[in-house]
């Protein structure tokens, strides 16, 4: 690409281009038949903006409060595990790119840095959230959440969809692997990506690096694993509602619980004392055929009814997206993938550059809809479609006109 990337779609052409294909895939791909990923999507085409007249002289304004933090616009980085194979800067760029962009980044749980190097490296004013897995073990997770707390993390975002990790079949094929290995079929692609690969053997961010750590209580588990990402796996468990309490009761922050995709969870989830519920579905990388998130969206807004703020993830590549979110009831939205695309493209100027892209579109949206306030943004400009809009229509007889 010659020119400037200009959306999130150019940057994930960039991304392409740059990665190694099994690097490519892990970020791009989902579980089995990826038709929960493309089902994000769809949800958005089948979602038609009412502009109205805008008659009042209201200045543009993008912001919003989420969890007590003042955010520039409706917008989260969501946790992606691994960054460091995307590029070396990895979650560092997450934690610096949404500083620059007065958002809040939230630090996956298999992030490629430690607990400690995040958090002493976000700027004054714009602490990270910090991603949990649950784990089979409280002992251990509570150590965690201990060491979130000290490295000065501002919430916690507790992920509960993920007793196991998905099948992802894009990753089973290309023998993907953290920490990646080198082997006879994928030498000859990191040859034709030499940046990226010189960028990994200088900067050995390849790691979970929390599942390299040998720390206590960990120890004996990561030498008895071949790889981080065997350890991170063997610890994985099944999150209960006692769970939840538990860490209500132990992390004093902002909490949220991830992964929410049915309105009796999320207000199960609000009543365990959530001040957030992320409404997703792991962008599709964990149960093929789960819901798409917008379409989750409505139920569970009206099952918290107030009682926590509403965070969507899952196929938002669009400011437009953005605002459908907020008309069906989000509070904010998080963007996994489109935040590694422009990591891919320019490390943390990439990242910065796919949050301005968005911010750009997202005021247009509000300017060109005719309400210039974020927060006003409701159901009366939104209609649900029966087809996708970007879809040819299908006829009567299933066939495309
Ligand atoms: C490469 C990758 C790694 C991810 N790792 C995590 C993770 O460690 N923890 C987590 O809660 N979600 C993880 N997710 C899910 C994201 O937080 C988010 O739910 C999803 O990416 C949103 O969909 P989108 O990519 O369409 O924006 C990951 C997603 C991707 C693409």
């Amino acid at each position: 690409m010659h020119n400037r990337p200009q959306s999130v779609e150019d940057f994930r052409r960039v991304a392409q281009r740059r990665l190694p294909r099994a690097i490519f895939d892990y970020v791009d791909g989902g579980a089995e038949d990826e038709s929960t990923i493309a089902g994000n999507r769809t949800a958005f085409q089948r979602i038609a903006l009412v502009p109205r007249v805008h008659e009042d002289a209201r200045p543009l304004d993008l912001g919003v409060t989420l969890c007590g933090r003042p955010l520039s616009m409706p917008l989260l980085l969501a946790p992606t595990g691994n960054s460091g194979l995307v590029h070396p800067d990895g979650d560092l760029a997450a934690v610096h790119g949404a500083a620059g962009a007065g958002i809040a980044a939230i630090v996956s749980g298999v992030a490629s840095y430690s607990i400690e190097e995040l958090g002493a490296a976000a700027p004054a004013g714009a602490p990270p959230w910090y991603q949990l897995y649950c784990y089979g073990d409280r002992e251990f997770y509570g150590h965690i959440i201990d060491r979130a707390a000290a490295a000065g993390f501002e919430g916690l975002v507790v992920t509960v969809d993920v007793p196991r990790p998905g099948r992802r079949e894009r990753d089973i094929a290309n023998g993907f692997t953290v920490p990646p290995r080198l082997t006879a079929r994928n030498a000859h692609d990191l040859l034709r990506h030499p940046s990226w690969t010189l960028g990994v053997v200088r900067h050995r961010r390849v790691t979970i690096r929390l599942f390299s750590e040998e720390r206590p209580p960990l120890r004996a588990l990561v030498r008895s694993a071949s790889s981080s990402a065997r350890a991170f796996t063997a610890t994985l468990g099944r999150t209960s509602w006692d769970d939840v309490g538990w860490i209500r009761d132990r992390w004093k922050g902002p909490l949220s619980v991830k992964g929410i995709l049915a309105g009796e969870d999320a207000r199960r989830a609000a009543e365990c004392g959530a001040d957030a519920i992320v409404v997703s579905n792991h962008g599709g990388r964990q149960l093929d055929g789960a819901i798409a998130s917008l379409d989750a969206l409505p139920d569970i807004a009206t099952a918290v009814g107030g009682a926590a703020q509403v965070v969507l993830d899952g196929g938002i590549r669009r400011g437009t997206d953005i605002a459908k979110a907020l008309c069906l009831g989000a509070d904010a939205v998080a963007i996994g993938r489109p935040w590694l695309y422009g990591l891919a493209a320019g490390g943390t100027r990439g990242v910065a550059a796919v949050l301005d892209r968005l911010r750009t579109e997202l005021a247009t949206t509000l300017e060109l809809l005719g309400e210039p306030c974020a927060r006003h943004l409701d159901s009366s400009f939104v209609r649900r479609l029966p087809y996708a809009a970007s879809q040819p229509i299908p006829t009567e007889r299933g066939r495309n006109r």
